[in-house]
């Protein structure tokens, strides 16, 4: 482990005891993994707790579209419509036409700085009243997220909008371990108007889902949205932001919200959002949007009416699309791979992103299955970035790793069962060095799952990961 003058991109030489003060203030340990990794001790571990994906950018990105963008023209020094020009709307709306398998009218789409951005948007927006629409959405209201879940929902819905988020926990034994059901919502939203006397106001489903992986069949989901939309108080956000993440092997295909029937009946109560992050890599962009073609959630984005109500700013002028963003994005939407006229780049990037995912899962889940290392996943289902780890029989046999031992820079979340901190710990610290992202973090139910994300580096190196994560447990339990 690095001890000496890290670099942290604050300076080039904070000190160990600062970087480690910088750490403490981070309270999503995800985030504080991305740091660590990326300027505290970089290059000293293999980071597979962060959800990113090299394999776009190392395949073809660099190459087809970066390598022929030249420096900044002198356009992009100007301001920029906040929520995207109309060309980039028009191009995102494009882009998710074909993912969507449904049109997606550019004057739906709004960008924001980066999709946790547009959750908290989306959240913010629909507690502004709406004149022929729900109540507005007030503080303490509840949001039923199937658990476990990406932790960012709490920050985006729960920080400054002041909602609640309520897990909707999955079984964690037997035939429908980790499989959402409408039953179980039911029975959150019932418990939920029961002990509080308030129905909920917000249910969220990630599709893909992250950590699980999985796709919801569009029959389940016609299922969950016709009961759902029947409360007329109620909203849906679908985040979509893996939607291209799918496996050449997954035999339930990928179904957007908006091209459910549900859609077509209650189009402003369903709310979707996506971004460049996971599907292209590109998370130091921070760059989403949402679709969404209700009222209020389109005033909030586009800044007042004409209605002489309050005047109101566009939300995304405070989390913009900025002026770089578009430089860099447009280049990427713009792109096409053998010059003018050829097919998109996105397009071939998507396609053979497929194929680039497929070929690393099928590695790291032969890898894992060879070192006999349990996970959740059931033939056919997608896995988007993820496998979803299941290391609860070592869970009571870590030992904390000794004071001398142990990373000077301690990384933990709030409520971490100690057994799963201890196993975390023993894993990132040498000779291991290999993160994870435990489950508690993620609302998991049950302490001992960890979410690996396969595409956060590329196969190979993925491999040793698991190498040296299966010789670390196997001194802690040696194999039958
Ligand atoms: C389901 C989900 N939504 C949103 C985000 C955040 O996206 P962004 O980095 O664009 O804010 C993540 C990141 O991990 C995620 O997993």
């Amino acid at each position: 482990m690095t001890t000496n003058p890290v670099s942290t991109g604050q300076s080039p030489s904070t000190s160990p005891a600062e970087a480690a003060a910088l750490l403490a203030r981070m309270p999503d340990l995800e985030q504080a993994l991305a740091f660590y990794h990326r300027h505290v001790a970089p290059d000293t571990a293999i980071d597979l707790s962060v959800a990113e994906n090299v394999l776009v950018y190392d395949d073809s990105m660099q190459k087809m579209v970066f390598a022929n963008t030249s420096l900044l023209p002198e356009k992009y020094i100007h301001y920029f419509s906040p929520y995207g020009t109309p060309e980039l709307r028009q191009q995102v709306a494009d882009l998710l036409t074909e993912a969507f398998g449904r049109r997606v009218p550019a004057d739906h789409v709004f960008g924001t700085a980066g999709v946790a951005s547009a959750l908290e948007c989306l959240a913010f927006a629909l507690k502004n009243s709406e004149p022929s629409g729900p109540p507005p959405l007030v503080d303490g209201d509840a949001v039923l997220i199937p658990a476990p879940y990406w932790q960012g929902f709490n920050w985006s819905f729960e920080q400054r909008p002041k909602l609640t988020c309520v897990p909707v926990h999955l079984p964690t034994e037997g035939p429908h371990a980790f499989q959402l059901t409408l039953d179980l919502i039911k029975e959150q939203y019932e418990e939920h108007k029961r002990r509080t006397g308030r129905a909920p106001r917000l249910l969220v489903l990630t599709n893909p889902h992250n950590p699980l992986g999985v796709n919801y069949s569009k029959k389940l989901l016609e299922e969950i949205y016709a009961w759902a939309l029947g409360d007329p108080n109620l909203h849906i956000i679908s985040d979509e932001i893996y939607c291209h993440s799918q496996l050449a092997g997954s035999t339930t295909p990928f179904t957007s919200a908006v091209a459910l029937d549900a859609y077509a009946e209650h189009p402003s109560r369903i709310h979707v959002v996506w971004g460049f992050a996971k599907d292209f890599g590109l998370s130091g962009f921070r760059t989403g949007f949402i679709v969404s073609q209700n009222a209020v959630v389109q005033d909030a984005m586009l800044g007042s009416t004409d209605t002489g109500a309050e005047k109101r700013h566009p939300m995304s002028w405070f989390t913009p699309v900025d002026s770089l963003k578009h430089y860099v994005v447009g280049a990427v939407l713009t792109a096409s791979v053998n010059g003018p006229g050829s097919e998109l780049y996105t397009t071939y990037a998507m396609r053979t992103y497929r194929d680039l995912l497929s070929a690393s899962f099928d590695k790291v889940k032969a890898r894992l299955e060879h070192h006999r290392i349990k996970y959740i996943h059931q033939d056919g289902d997608n896995a988007a970035q993820f496998f979803w780890l299941d290391l609860r029989d070592y869970l009571d046999l870590c030992v904390p790793p000794n004071q001398g031992d142990a990373t000077p820079f301690p990384l933990t979340a709030d409520d971490l069962d100690p057994r799963e901190q201890c196993l975390f710990d023993y894993l990132r610290t040498a000779p291991t060095e290999v993160s994870l992202l435990p489950g508690g973090v993620m609302h998991s139910s049950e302490p001992g799952f960890f979410r690996l994300c396969f595409s956060a580096r590329q196969p190979d190196e993925v491999c040793e990961a698991i190498d040296r994560v299966s010789k670390a447990l196997a001194l802690l339990k040696p194999q039958a």
